[in-house]
């Protein structure tokens, strides 16, 4: 690094922690991690606004050159520290100014969790299961006060068509070939992420209201539907304009492999006909709740909308799956996302059931022949 390169400015998504007694420096956006010297922590201070090379030799002359040169190259390859003008350099000024107010807690959640990585091995992941078991006893997925004073309940009621749809909800992972039809698609996009209704708020604009609730009515999540078997409808990537009913054809074609490429290699979903990406548009909510605590309603708005899909499915006698097992880059890469504004963080399917059974919860029979029910 030479004292006429171009300036440097510390990125944004910086954290620097102690793992034992070793400090840690971690850039949480692109999610390189070092072990570092203490001084690294005086110079990253310095580059806290664009600073030339020739200002930081000078300031830290004590040092040798050589060194601090190969500080500085390190810092910048490493995404510690950004070039003026560069790609990483417009990037860290996006989430800077989108994420300002959310960072670092709702910033290191949203970005160190990305791409998640999936077994899909069905076989090893049952393995894995019980050997967690067999070390430890699973926790126990319901709470009891034995002490406390109990009071039975009147029967609940479950007939009738509402707690029928509830009650037969459930993931599938089996589906046979039969084509979604398009006016179930459209029934599914509606009733699920439709705007049925708008309020306006004095000073402050129109709020759209849908199925599911939403944290102040800001409804981030948007759906993009990928759809490999709907009659009637060209294979193809859409967008679903909310407002307007309507599909926004963004790219042509669409193959079952492109399915089990998105969701991780989770090829049990192969057969599914139309996947449903959910992304979360976060200036929506950024720009309403300024603390990061925030970060909570977009994957809580989320689960609403999942559930209203999976029930909106049941009812019609389809077999919905929810899934957070993605391929982040690929998608969004799909899709045309940055990933800092919009960024995709649920996934969703549908297909048709397969008869003769009521649940298929994993593709073969022997997969899950030792689940039981009651
Ligand atoms: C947030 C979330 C993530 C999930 N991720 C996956 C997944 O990656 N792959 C999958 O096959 N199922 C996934 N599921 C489905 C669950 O495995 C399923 O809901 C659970 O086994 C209970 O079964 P039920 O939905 O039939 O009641 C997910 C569900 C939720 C709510």
């Amino acid at each position: 690094m030479t004292s006429r390169g171009p300036r440097l400015r510390r990125a944004t998504t910086l954290i620097a922690h102690w793992k034992k007694d070793q400090l840690v420096f971690e850039n949480y956006f692109t999610r390189r991690r070092v072990t570092a010297a203490p001084l690294t922590l005086l110079v990253l201070d310095f580059f806290s606004r664009w600073r030339a090379p020739s200002e930081f030799f000078s300031r830290f002359d004590n040092y040798a050159r050589p060194s601090l040169a190969l500080a500085l190259h390190q810092l910048t390859q490493r995404h510690f520290l950004v070039r003026e003008g560069s790609v990483e350099a417009r990037r860290d000024a996006l989430l800077e100014k989108v994420w300002a107010p959310w960072l670092p807690a709702a910033g290191m959640l949203q970005f160190e969790t990305r791409n998640l990585r999936y077994e899909s091995n069905l076989a090893a992941v049952r393995r894995q299961f019980q050997q967690r078991a067999s070390e430890v006893a699973p926790p126990s997925p319901v709470k009891h006060y034995r002490e406390a004073p109990q009071f039975s309940l009147p029967a609940p009621q479950q007939s009738g068509a509402f707690p029928q749809v509830l009650l037969a909800r459930r993931t599938w992972r089996r589906f046979t070939k039969r084509p979604l039809r398009l006016s179930d698609l459209a029934t599914l996009l509606n009733l699920t992420w439709g705007v049925h209704r708008w309020v306006k708020l004095p000073g402050v604009g129109r709020l759209a209201l849908k199925t599911s609730p939403s944290a102040g009515a800001r409804h981030p999540i948007e759906v993009y539907v990928l759809a490999v078997n709907v009659a009637g409808l060209r294979r193809g990537l859409y967008h679903y304009a909310a407002d307007r009913h309507r599909l926004e054809l963004l790219k042509r074609g669409a193959t079952s492999r492109d399915v089990v490429d998105f969701l991780a290699n989770q090829w049990w979903y192969r057969p599914a006909a139309a996947l449903m990406l959910m992304t979360a548009v976060f200036p929506r909510n950024q720009w309403k709740y300024r603390d990061s605590t925030a970060y909570r309603t977009i994957m809580i708005d989320a689960g609403h909308v999942c559930q209203t899909f999976c029930l909106v499915a049941t009812w019609l006698g389809l077999a919905p799956f929810c899934t957070m097992a993605f391929d982040q880059v690929r998608v969004e890469k799909e899709l045309g996302l940055d990933g800092i504004k919009e960024s995709v963080i649920y996934a969703a399917g549908v297909g048709a059931r397969p008869s003769g059974v009521d649940w298929a919860p994993w593709p073969h029979p022997r997969t899950w022949a030792g689940i039981t029910g009651s």
